[in-house]
């Protein structure tokens, strides 16, 4: 994730060191360190997702979850492109984002015209449980089917927040890039859904692995997890 200095992730408010646009050096900062990490491929909510896919439609929701088999359409050695899209919202076009396979985790309920459309495209899918929230079944399937060992979750803030109180991540790769956003009510990078008295992150500390300061006066921090047993919400 690249956040401002004050936590935020809306990166088209910021400015950059030399009173332009933020743009170029966010994407540049963004695209080296992500290569550099080294993985199977990126995940993403479905909001996040909505800027890659030409549009969205209105689901048809089965009235009761189904249990069916995931699907794995032709890859051909790519790494992958993955949504997390419980509802089936995003109508996609191709399997192919950005040089890499598509891959939709939707829930149980989505209706056989929706997986149809993904066969049909070619775009791979599997399951996360009846209502969407089986995260952890939804990245147990991904390794065992599609042999993903690693991958990068890349936002936006409310999938990180249902990843981190799942207790999924084993690293925090930030960057923090030289700006302020400064407005109250902006999304942070990790912004889990919950009540007051939620705490996504019970249990799990953090240690300092790596730090580099990159172009632009961009910082990278990463960070190991350590998860304690037992605590997650
Ligand atoms: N600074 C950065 O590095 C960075 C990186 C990525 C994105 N962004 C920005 O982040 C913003 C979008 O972030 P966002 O937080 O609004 O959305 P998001 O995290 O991209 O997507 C949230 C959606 O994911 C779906 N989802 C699937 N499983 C879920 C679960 N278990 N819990 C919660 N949601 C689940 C839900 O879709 P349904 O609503 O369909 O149920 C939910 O609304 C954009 O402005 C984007 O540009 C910034």
């Amino acid at each position: 994730m690249i956040a401002s200095v004050d936590g935020r992730l809306t990166t088209e408010r910021w400015t950059a060191p030399d009173g332009g646009p933020a743009a170029a050096l966010v994407h540049k900062a963004y695209d080296a360190t992500a290569a550099r990490l080294g993985s199977q491929g990126w995940m993403v909510g479905r909001t996040t997702m909505a800027d890659y896919v030409e549009r969205e439609s209105a689901p048809q929701l089965l009235d009761r979850p189904i249990r069916r088999a995931s699907f794995e359409g032709r890859r051909n050695g790519r790494n992958l492109a993955v949504v997390l899209d419980p509802s089936g919202k995003l109508v996609h076009t191709s399997d192919d984002l950005d040089g890499d396979h598509a891959v939709a985790i939707v829930s149980e309920r989505v209706d056989e015209v929706y997986l149809e459309a993904l066969r049909a495209t070619g775009v791979s899918y599997l399951f996360s449980g009846p209502d969407g929230s089986d995260l952890a079944g939804a990245m147990a399937t991904l390794g065992e089917v599609f042999g993903v060992t690693t991958i990068l979750l890349q936002g936006g803030g409310t999938i990180n927040g249902a990843f981190l109180a799942a207790g999924l991540i084993d690293e925090f790769s930030t960057l923090i890039f030289p700006s302020v956003d400064g407005l109250a009510g902006i999304p942070s990078i990790v912004d889990y859904r919950g009540i007051s008295t939620d705490r996504p992150a019970l249990g799990q500390s953090l240690h300092l692995i790596g730090n580099e300061m990159l172009e632009g006066g961009v910082v990278w921090l990463r960070h190991g997890v350590s998860h304690r047993a037992g605590t997650t919400l």
